[in-house]
């Protein structure tokens, strides 16, 4: 029997819908959900992932605003600027676009620290991530909170699934692991690298950030699985996932698609984290 193909879009559309409902009551308080991105230098594609999340950002009736330094921009500079939008109380949401040019790569930690916690959007501050582990209140980073979220809008129960996690970057493959543990799975966290496949071989969901085209096929799933892949490999001018879809719908029981899965739910999940950012700010939780 085939899997049923997750639909991430029409998924990502009805979190729209609610955020922009929510977006609207705030307005009705005096509060504008505001947004700053920072871009640094040049790059074409990192102009274009901007451009979404300021679009996104509107489609909810939010505010963005775009700050985009030179390629030659300082660190002092960098810093500088957020510190002003950390200080600037109609901000609610700072990020700052990554990669930064080459000069800065040694700084980026340093820079992504700089953001308030509480504007951190992004959640990539220790503190965010470290309220995840604990299991406190905090962001939740947006593609490891759409993976859950996905799970979550199929209405399947997630206490006491096997969910094994073929990941490990602290943007997925760890905040997942944590996430899905405190929705009660028993979770295990593989690395991409190790031999996995005795593991996804028995998981009753498996989340993928393996980085490789097509490394996860049918004979690594178990019949009826839920496989949620964050790959976005280009091949030939393609983005292609983890997962070769083809074979691994024949054996799961779901199956996000590349491209049209995972993905537009990351950039709605950032504008959800946003509204928090700013229901926090109006006194609503
Ligand atoms: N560059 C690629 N993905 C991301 C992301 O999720 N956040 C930021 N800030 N930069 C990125």
């Amino acid at each position: 029997m085939a899997a049923i193909r997750i639909d991430g879009k029409a998924m990502a559309a009805e979190i729209r819908e609610q955020l922009s409902r929510e977006v609207e009551e705030l307005k009705k308080k005096g509060i504008n959900p505001t947004m700053a991105l920072i871009l640094v230098g040049d790059a074409e594609d990192s102009a274009l992932y901007v451009r979404s999340k300021a679009k996104a950002c509107e489609g909810v009736g939010g505010f963005a605003e775009v700050h985009h330094l030179g390629e030659d921009t300082t660190l002092e500079q960098l810093l500088e600027l957020i510190d002003k939008l950390n200080k600037d109380d109609s901000v609610h949401g700072i990020l700052v676009q990554l990669p930064l040019p080459h000069h800065l790569h040694p700084y980026e930690k340093k820079v992504m620290d700089a953001i308030l916690p509480e504007k951190d959007i992004d959640a990539f501050h220790p503190m965010n991530i470290g309220n995840l582990v604990i299991g406190d209140e905090c962001y939740w980073g947006v593609t490891a909170h759409a993976c859950v979220k996905i799970l979550e809008k199929l209405g399947v129960e997630l206490k006491g699934k096997h969910a094994v996690v073929v990941g490990w970057s602290i943007e997925i493959g760890k905040p997942v692991t944590m996430m899905l543990f405190e929705k009660g799975c028993a979770v295990t966290l593989v690395h991409p690298e190790s031999d996995f496949v005795p593991y996804t071989k028995q998981a009753d969901i498996i989340i993928t950030e393996v980085g490789k085209p097509r490394a996860i096929t049918g004979e690594m799933i178990k019949p009826g699985a839920i496989v949620i892949d964050t790959g976005a490999n280009w091949v030939e001018g393609k983005s292609v996932g983890d997962v070769d879809y083809d074979s691994a719908a024949e054996v799961a029981g779901y199956i996000t698609p590349v491209p049209g899965g995972v993905g537009p739910m990351r950039i709605i999940m950032l504008i959800y984290n946003l509204v928090q950012a700013a229901k926090k700010k109006a006194g609503i939780s």
